[in-house]
Order: C-alpha cells, then structure tokens, then sequence
C-alpha cells in the first residue's frame, strides 16, 4: 500500500522504516530540512540498534523516500500517518500544536480518499478533533476517516518490538477504515485488536500508567526490602512467578525515565481532572518515582555524612541502555541534588554524552572513558545499565580506585559477582553485604 508517515522523530522514523520492511511505499515527511536531508544521506537522527541498516536496505529496495513537501509527500497515498510529538505542556497536560498542524496539512493536500492514523500518544477524543479539521480543510472533493493505532515500541529495542510485539492495537469507529488499517499491519502477524477510536486511545495510556505503576511499586516494596532484611531480587522473582502478576517490568532502580511514562502519566493526570476525577493512585505513582530518583544520593549521605568535595563518578547517564535520550532521565535529578551537596561530579556515557551535556549542570565534567570516570573517583554511582558499564566497573573500581566504593541503582551485581572483590557495593533494595568474607558466605548459600 502506499503510506505517508508525518514526523520523523522516533515512532516515525522506526514507524516508517519497519512499514516499508514488510512491503510497503513509504514517505517519510518532515518540516525539517536538516532531518530531511540527513534521511537522505542514510543517516539516522536518532541513536537505535538496527535502523539505519533497515532504512538503508529499504530506501536502496525503492520502498522508503523523505520530503518536506507535503504535496509530493501525500500524493496518491492510500493512508497518512500521524506520527508527531506530543510534549508536555507546563500544566502536564499533552501539548497537541503538531497533532493539529499536521491534520490541517494533510486536509490541504490531499487529493484522494485516506485513511489518516494516529500514532502519536493523544489524549481521548482526540481523533474526532483530527478527523474534523481535516475536513474542514479539505480542498478536492475527497474525505478522511480516523483511525487510533497506538504504538507501543520501546527505546533501544524499536525494531524487535515492532516486529514481535504482544499486539497492535486498530480503534476506529468506521468499519472501513479499521480493516486498511488492518491490512497494513497484517504481514507483522501479531495478533490485531479492535476497538472504538476512544478505547484505543485510553489503551495507551493505560498502558503505560499500568507499567509506571509496577516499577513504583517494586520500587516501594525495594525500599521496604532494605528496611526487613528481605531481598528485593527474590522477592520479585517469587511476585513474578505468579502469572497474574507476571515477571516483566519488575526490576527496582532509581526509577523510569524518559519521554514516555513521565509525559503520560502526568497527561492522564490531567486527563482525569478534566473529568472532576481525582487518580489518586497515579499522583502517587508520580511521586514515589521522583524520590526514588535520588535514592542513591541520600544512601550516599547516609554513608559519608557529607558530600562536600567529594569526587562522584556517574556511570550512565542516558534513560535506559541503548538510547542516547536524556529526558526525563534520573541522571539530571542526581546531579543536580549532588552539586548542590557540594560534590564534584564526573559524568560518563557511551552514547548520551553530547545530549548530556545540554541538560545537566554545568558543573558536571565529562570523560570519554569509563576508566578516566572511575580513576578520577572517590566514589562511583552507576545509573545506566549498559553493557560496557556492567563489565568494566567491577574490574576497573578495584584496579584504580584507593579505597573502592559502588553505589548501583540498577542492581547489576550478585553476591557472587563480588564474592572475591575488596569494594564497597550499596545497591537497591538489598541487604547490604559490604564485608567481603560475608559476601562469600552470602554468595556460597
Ligand atoms: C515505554 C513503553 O515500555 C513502551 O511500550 C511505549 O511504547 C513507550 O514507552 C512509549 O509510550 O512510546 P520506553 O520509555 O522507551 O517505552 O522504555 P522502557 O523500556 O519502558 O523503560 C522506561 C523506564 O522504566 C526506563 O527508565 C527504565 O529504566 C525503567 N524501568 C523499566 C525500570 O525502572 N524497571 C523495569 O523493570 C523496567
């Protein structure tokens, strides 16, 4: 079929590109020139395992093209894509300036009957909104019906998510819009769930408020850990293994980031004031997660009394692994908490250095090497999970450092792990075995 795809940023681009994997003409289109151009060249705005290689094989196959013209970008095209940001307004609630450019754009420029898909996150009644002004735009005598097709890729592992995922989700409340949709998506072969246009949008915030709400709560439950002798890793597993409960997303750290589960949440919040609703349990969800954030600069308080002058390697600075995104990410809280301590604070990460850089404080040094972060410091936090993170710190904290101290807000070690090893290592949730001769009694049981 033959697909235009508005916005190039992240569930676009992967959008588009896995569109055109399984067949179909895409036009990627975006207001953007730079971007636009960078597309050209085979190059990726954003950092993503796999993309680049997929877009590459599909631009060279003739299936995948880019414009900022609207005219080319829509011309002949069976179904448009929505596929634009939709940030935080200061309020919380979701700013929909682009949703809405876009749909007028596409009523100005369309010459045939299309199918216009909303895969931007939007909140409910949004698409009657879409559907509206693309009609009141319109200047041949064609029509649009809407159709909601949330997505539900994550960061760092877009392209197997868009090819394995649970399911995918098609509301509309016209029958003949809901099955091109269908259609389109058929050769992914995961199963398609059908709804009424305002089920598929609650669906995605829904979603994603239920998956926040689970890491605030093993987040709780980790904190509590630490306070009974239990074992957060055990207790997850043993909640986990309960099918009605389920073992993803069970993980305790320094809580979720990115620009996902804080911008939704926050937006259902104020979906639901709207609504004379009060979402007692969400607001709470929201709060546990900015505490937790600091988590390790209070254990480290606790540890040391003060901070003052202390020399704090952060070892991933990033959201999660594998991206380069910082919104919203832990990182920016903990520094920012540790410099007004008073601590000098060195910053390091793979990939995220440069986004880094924008938005933590100026304070904040950076190196290019773990081991520079670790030999310059007194004490080291690890953030981020990366690989090369969970490799190297162990190793390069009891080569270089005096006196080595680990504090880990993803719990990436065991007991076994540090059986053998003279460092200090505070995690979350977790009895706090520091002593080695514990630890390999620990790890021996
Ligand atoms: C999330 C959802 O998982 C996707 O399904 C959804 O499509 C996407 O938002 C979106 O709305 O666009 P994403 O934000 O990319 O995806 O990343 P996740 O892998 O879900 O991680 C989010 C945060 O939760 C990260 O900071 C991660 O470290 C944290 N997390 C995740 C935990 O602290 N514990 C866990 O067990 C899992």
């Amino acid at each position: 079929m033959k697909i235009a795809i508005i916005g190039t940023g992240y569930v676009g681009l992967v959008t588009g590109v896995c569109l055109s994997e399984i067949g179909h003409e895409v036009t990627c289109i975006d207001i953007n020139p730079e971007k636009i151009e960078q597309l050209k060249k085979g190059i990726s705005p954003i950092y993503e395992p796999g993309l680049e290689e997929l877009m590459e094989k599909n631009r060279e196959a003739g299936r995948l093209d880019f414009t900022t013209n609207y005219i080319i970008g829509l011309k002949d095209k069976e179904a448009v894509y929505i596929a634009v940001g939709t940030p935080q307004s200061e309020d919380g609630a979701a700013d929909l300036t682009y949703v809405f450019n876009a749909a007028r754009s596409i009523g100005q420029n369309i010459t045939r009957d299309v199918v216009v898909v909303t895969k931007s996150t939007v909140p409910i009644g949004t698409n009657a909104k879409v559907r509206q002004l693309v009609m009141a735009n319109l200047q041949d005598n064609v029509c649009a019906e809407v159709v909601s097709n949330p997505e539900f890729l994550r960061e760092g592992s877009a392209i197997e998510d868009s090819f394995n995922g649970d399911r995918i989700v098609i509301g509309s409340d016209h029958k003949g819009a809901g099955d091109i949709v269908a259609e389109i998506n058929e050769p992914f072969g995961i199963p398609i769930l059908r709804t009424s246009l305002h089920s598929a949008e609650m669906i995605k915030y829904a979603a994603n408020a239920f998956l926040a709400t689970k890491i605030s709560f093993i987040n709780e439950i980790a904190n509590l850990s630490e306070r009974t002798n239990a074992n957060i890793e055990e207790v997850a597993r043993g909640i986990g293994m309960d099918t009605r409960i389920g073992n993803k997303f069970l993980n305790a750290g320094i809580g979720y980031g990115g620009s996902c589960f804080p911008k939704d949440t926050q937006a259902l919040v104020k979906i639901s004031e709207e609504r004379d609703y009060d979402f007692h349990l969400l607001k709470s969800v929201i709060s546990v997660n900015e505490n937790q954030k600091t988590a390790l600069v209070r254990k480290a308080k606790e540890r040391f009394g003060t901070l003052h002058g202390k020399k704090i390697a952060l070892l991933g600075l990033a959201f999660k692994p594998e991206t380069d995104d910082m919104r919203e990410a832990a990182s920016i809280s903990v520094a920012r908490e540790l410099i007004e301590e008073g601590a000098e604070v060195i910053g390091y990460d793979p990939i995220a250095t440069e986004n880094a850089k924008k938005v933590l404080p100026e304070e904040v040094q950076y190196v290019d090497q773990i081991e520079e972060a670790i030999k310059q410091a007194e004490v080291v936090f690890i953030l981020t999970e990366w690989k090369e993170i969970v490799e190297k710190t162990l190793i390069f904290s009891n080569l270089f450092m005096e006196k080595p101290i680990v504090f880990d807000g993803r719990n990436c070690y065991s007991n076994e792990d540090l059986a053998n090893l003279e460092i200090e290592y505070i995690s979350m949730g977790r009895d706090q075995v520091t002593n080695v001769q514990e630890r390999r009694v620990a790890a021996a049981i």
